[in-house]
């Protein structure tokens, strides 16, 4: 398909989501914060809204409510498995957020791993993919982390001189939430293969913007966020085989002790879950294909697609802008998720993000929970970064105001 059909028929569906449609101070809405989280769709609020007119109840009941609550938890596990490439159900358990499930994993790692084991995990990633594993040297684990280089890319020198046959888990992110960088996920697979180590991947970032193959990457964990990919506040966990299963998680006696059950402690959030389902089947409604899966995967090319496009039309722009630093990859072909974070010489992020948000645009200051990548960089001192993420409802028109917007704050005009 033509790349200017593909971005019509993406825009055509800005009016999707209601939210956009308000206005700030005279302005329309320009949503870059993808990264912290996406706008959802209409048919998502319909489904969490439809859970509570129809289903509400606990699950495993002999009533009406409850049974529709089994199959929005049943179903939506599958759904989630297709749009991971996952083998169905059993893989896919729910938590609260990402941060709380990694959490409950390396809980359970503490007390299936001996001391003098091994952990790597790397200096790019988002706090929920490091504090928990850190928390492990309280158990006699040894963490160590692989450097992230000037340019935000991974010394993958440094991966191999740190990976032995000590290491037990590989646990890394998949993309930055900080740089957007991609890391070099197969090439890990193989390194981890070499020594028998578990791979866990934060796929947080990644998600929302390119298509997942959990079975042909061979991860044995891969962890997720549904607010991210136009859905409601869940977190998501895949894990391969009979990996949970080995794993001593911490749970009630009265809990099924099975995956994917075992790490879900308590009454999970049905209604948002219910919203999951309808998130991936609104991502699916960009693509063709002849099944559920070759659809899901054909919208998220074109989605990426237009992302990228807008992303690098930022870019573009903003690398022209006198006093502005762009922080990781810059390079034309580097291959990153649409996610930048930028720095505007003697201006406080905090102050940036003020100014765009007076005139209605959305973007975050700060380290974003990448503290590590962002402390690495020599940024902390100075606020952090401005960071801008592109999702599939920004528009062109949106890029302008931004840009507009930066070259108002960089003329020195006094914007606090
Ligand atoms: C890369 C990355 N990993 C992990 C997380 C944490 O996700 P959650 O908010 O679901 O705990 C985030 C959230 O921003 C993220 O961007």
């Amino acid at each position: 398909m033509k790349m200017n059909i593909v971005f019509e028929k993406i825009i055509s569906r800005r009016d999707d989501f209601p939210s956009l449609k308000q206005e700030i101070n005279g302005y329309p809405l320009a949503y870059f914060d993808g990264p912290g989280g996406t706008q959802v769709p209409q048919s998502v609020i319909d489904a969490v809204s439809n859970y509570y007119y129809t289903s509400n109840a606990n699950f495993h009941g002999n009533f009406i409510t409850s049974q529709r609550t089994d199959e929005v938890l049943d179903g939506t596990r599958e759904k989630i498995a297709t749009f991971l490439g996952a083998d169905g159900f059993k893989n896919i358990s729910y938590g609260h957020n990402m941060t709380s499930l990694n959490f409950s994993l390396s809980r359970a790692f503490g007390n299936y791993l001996n001391p003098g084991d091994e952990v790597l995990i790397t200096q790019l990633d988002h706090e929920a993919n490091r504090g928990p594993w850190l928390a492990l040297r309280e158990n006699g684990i040894v963490v160590r982390e692989v450097i992230v280089l000037p340019d935000g890319t991974l010394d993958y020198n440094d991966f191999e001189s740190k990976i032995n046959e000590k290491t037990r888990l590989v646990a890394m992110g998949y993309s930055s939430n900080v740089t957007g960088t991609i890391n070099n996920v197969p090439l890990i697979r193989q390194m981890t293969y070499k020594v028998g180590a578990l791979l866990l991947i934060d796929a947080v970032h990644y998600a929302p913007h390119f298509p997942l193959d959990v079975k042909a990457l061979g991860v044995d964990f891969l962890l997720c966020s549904a607010y991210k990919f136009y859905g409601p506040h869940i977190g998501i966990l895949y894990s391969n085989g009979e990996n949970l299963n080995r794993l001593p998680t911490y749970n009630l006696r009265t809990q099924l002790q099975h995956a994917p059950f075992s790490i879900e402690t308590g009454t999970l959030n049905h209604a948002a879950i219910a919203g999951v389902n309808a998130a991936i089947d609104y991502i699916e409604s960009f693509g063709e294909g002849d099944s559920t899966r070759n659809k899901i995967v054909d919208a998220m090319e074109k989605i990426n697609l237009y992302e990228d496009a807008i992303c690098k039309d930022i870019f573009k722009k903003l690398n022209k802008i006198e006093n502005l630093t762009i922080v990781g990859p810059t390079g034309k072909d580097a291959k990153k998720a649409p996610t930048i974070s930028f720095d505007i010489k003697g201006i406080r992020p905090a102050d940036i993000c003020k100014y765009l948000g007076g005139k209605g645009i959305c973007a975050w200051n700060g380290h974003f929970y990448g503290i590590r990548p962002t402390e690495i960089f020599g940024y902390i001192e100075k606020g952090g970064f401005t960071r801008v993420g592109v999702s599939v409802y920004n528009t062109i028109e949106e890029v302008d105001r931004l840009i507009n917007a930066i070259k108002t704050i960089t003329s020195g005009v006094q914007i606090n």
